[in-house]
């Protein structure tokens, strides 16, 4: 088992990550409270892993809420419905609550607990790839609003990460590559030779080799970890990690929430930055080729984006995006591979060009 810690003070945390954790109820003892404990999940991965949880738990567990499954759910009235619950049965503000599920479980449970009673504890047990690596670490809690991608939210941070890989063997393929859309965003941001493993390596890691996958989910996890406790709210560096959010939150919200995969919007939207940044003539062509190369080909994930999006509703969606200072979309940028750049000042026609360059993304392969 490996145990990487978010350092934040008095909410420091650790992340536990390793294989048949579920099983081991010394694990999460010590984070679970003297209260009592709720579990969140999902219709899908109930039948999965609830049963494991709860005996995990050792007869402890007082009350389970299965959520209907998917993005489209992220929204305030699965909110009030979790409140609903928890006031009808009488649960006080001594209760845990634990996540079971993806990011979209993860965010939801997160923010209930943030406002159940101005905050209640709650501990996250990710089963995606994707919330392994990114959204069960950080507390950042919320939901979807009909405008805008997580516009409702908290920094609220968990308990601790209880991250047991075997769950991931029940994940579809296609969320694994979903999942793996966040993984290479680290390399890309701030480790090159990250991305280089990566990319060397992405036949064993897309078929879920424990020992690359725990390398691969532990360094994310370090990396991640290291950001927040610099800035946990987000004024600064943190906003690295949006790497290709700002083009992948307008698609997804576009779209539909649901219609495409938060992590294959951000591949897309990854793959649109590095665009960017080659029009900008900070990336040269080959390693903005690379960065596509290596999303499309090794790791078979979408990049190019629906083409029916017009650049007046990107432009419209990105302006409500959460980076945006006095008006200014701000987007993060590659200078290289393992160096990423909040910037602000793009040319409009520059910005045109690549909302527009759909298969022509990035340049001829
Ligand atoms: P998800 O939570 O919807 O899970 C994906 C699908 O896999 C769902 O159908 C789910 O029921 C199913 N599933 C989950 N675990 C499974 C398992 N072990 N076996 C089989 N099926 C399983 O999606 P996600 O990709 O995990 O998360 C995406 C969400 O995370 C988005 O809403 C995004 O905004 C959010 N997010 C948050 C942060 C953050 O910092 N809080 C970071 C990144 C993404
Ligand atoms: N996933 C972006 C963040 O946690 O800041």
């Amino acid at each position: 088992m490996h145990k990487v810690n978010v350092n934040l003070g008095d909410q420091s945390y650790p992340i536990l990550i390793g294989s048949n954790l579920l099983g081991d109820s010394s694990l999460i003892n010590p984070y679970l409270g003297k209260g009592k404990l709720v579990v969140v999940t999902n219709e899908v991965v109930a039948p999965l892993y609830l049963e494991a949880v709860k005996s995990m738990l050792g007869g402890r567990c007082a009350g389970e809420i299965i959520l209907p499954d998917g993005e489209q759910h992220k929204n305030l009235e699965v909110i009030s419905e979790i409140y609903d619950y928890l006031l009808r049965n009488k649960f006080d503000r001594h209760t845990t609550l634990l996540a079971l599920g993806g990011g979209v479980i993860g965010d939801i449970t997160g923010f209930a607990a943030a406002t159940y009673q101005r905050g209640i504890g709650y501990i996250q047990i990710p089963t995606t790839l994707l919330a392994h690596v990114d959204s069960s670490v950080g507390g950042k809690t919320g939901v979807n609003h009909s405008l805008g991608k997580n516009m409702i939210g908290a920094f609220y941070q968990p308990r601790c990460v209880l991250a047991d890989i075997r769950v991931l063997d029940s994940l579809p393929e296609r969320e694994i590559k979903a999942g793996l859309a966040e993984v290479v965003k680290y390399g890309l941001i701030r480790n090159a030779k990250f991305f280089d493993w990566l990319a060397e390596n992405s036949k064993p890691i897309s078929g879920l080799d424990d020992a690359y996958l725990v390398r691969a989910i532990k360094t994310c996890c370090e990396m991640k970890a290291g950001i927040v406790a610099q800035d946990e709210k987000e004024i600064g560096i943190r906003a690295l990690l949006n790497l290709g959010h700002t083009f992948g939150h307008a698609i997804e919200t576009a779209a539909g929430y649901g219609t495409w995969l938060h992590g294959e919007t951000v591949a897309m939207g990854i793959v649109m930055a590095a665009d960017l940044s080659r029009r900008l003539g900070w990336l040269d062509v080959s390693s903005a080729q690379r960065v596509r190369t290596v999303l499309e080909k090794n790791f078979g994930m979408p990049v190019v984006p629906p083409a029916d999006i017009s650049v007046d509703q990107y432009l419209d969606l990105m302006s409500s995006d959460k980076k945006v200072e006095q008006g200014e979309i701000r987007f993060i940028l590659l200078k290289d591979i393992g160096s990423a750049v909040v910037e602000g000042n793009i040319a409009i026609e520059t910005l045109r060009s690549t909302l527009t360059a759909g298969h022509g993304l990035c340049g001829e392969l």
